[in-house]
């Protein structure tokens, strides 16, 4: 069997020399726009060219190397009649519910407020939080979603989820579809995007859904950046009804040095680490749904592309 590792790693070895460990009994290539066709069976990918699948005609299935595959779908050429598998999970899940949780606790706990009152060595306490005050807004209950709602539940944060289906999540209040969508905004104050980017989400944090937040709202986004309009944002701040924001994903990345979400004091920016990806972990997974899919049996995690995740 030949596996293509396509990803803009400029250390390809430390990806091939760990499928190899895994898979001995494949032959493990890195590809290279400038290489010949190779005839490879599976492919390994992260935002690959269209060239990849101009000159590859025997893949027999796709293999993301994140969860969300919206690069993947920008990709023209990407075959319709093959498995197209996304990464489940992997490890990231539970750093994503620590980011969020961490971004959450600053704001409800005041522990901004802290850190400044620390650079004048002022000692002054402010009122307890109060629970009820920081309802909380999952939008998009996958393996990411869930495992984040399910963090706040365990530290008593009232939540609530959103997702084009139904699900059952102990201690959620989940709601489902585009008719019950403004319910699920007026119950939440912190706003948490978790959604695969598709047709249907881009922009899904705009003006009209900001306004329809509880007051002093909070928006946490480690989603995509697509997904906020960035100008309605800001604006939303100007105006108070959001307080303050964490945005770990760009619709430009790396975020360009002079975009305003750099200076403003109430939005934390991190460069897309709320989950990174962990390449034992990742790889693991990859190389057992390859074996699998060789040997005929099941694989999980096939996105289904005209749904778009
Ligand atoms: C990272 O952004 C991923 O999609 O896994």
């Amino acid at each position: 069997m030949k596996i293509l590792f396509v990803a803009g790693d400029p250390k390809p070895e430390r990806w091939t020399a760990l499928i190899r460990a895994l898979l001995p009994e494949a032959e493990v290539l890195a590809w290279h726009p400038d290489s010949p066709p190779v005839n490879a069976d599976y492919a390994i990918v992260w935002q690959p060219p269209e060239a990849l699948f101009e000159q590859e005609k025997s893949l027999k299935a796709v293999f993301n190397l994140g969860a969300g595959i919206d690069g993947l779908l920008k990709v023209r050429n990407l075959p319709g009649d093959i498995p197209v598998v996304r990464l489940e999970d992997a490890g990231m899940s539970v750093q994503m519910a620590e980011y969020v949780l961490h971004q959450l606790i600053d704001a409800s706990r005041g522990l901004d407020m802290y850190r400044v009152q620390q650079q004048d060595s002022h000692w002054k306490i402010h009122r307890p939080i109060k629970r009820e005050e920081w309802p909380v807004g999952v939008m998009g209950l996958g393996h990411i979603g869930k495992r984040v709602a399910r963090a706040l539940t365990g530290l008593e944060y009232t939540v609530n989820g959103w997702a084009r289906s139904a699900h059952e999540i102990a201690g959620v209040r989940a709601f489902a579809g585009n008719e019950r969508f403004g319910e699920f905004l007026a119950s939440t104050r912190v706003l948490v995007n978790t959604l695969p980017l598709t047709e249907a989400t881009r922009g899904i944090i705009n003006r009209d859904t900001l306004s329809r937040l509880q007051p002093d709202a909070v928006v946490i986004n480690v989603g995509r950046g697509e997904h906020l309009v960035d100008q309605d944002l800001l604006d939303a701040l100007d105006t108070g009804q959001v307080m303050r924001a964490s945005l770990d994903v760009f619709s430009r990345e790396p975020l360009p040095e002079d975009h305003p979400f750099w200076t403003r004091p109430e939005i934390t920016v991190t460069p897309h680490i709320s989950a990174r990806t962990l390449r034992d972990a990742t790889l693991e997974q990859i190389t057992r749904k390859i074996r699998d899919h060789a040997a005929g049996r099941e694989v999980s995690g096939i996105i289904d592309i005209g749904r778009g995740y």
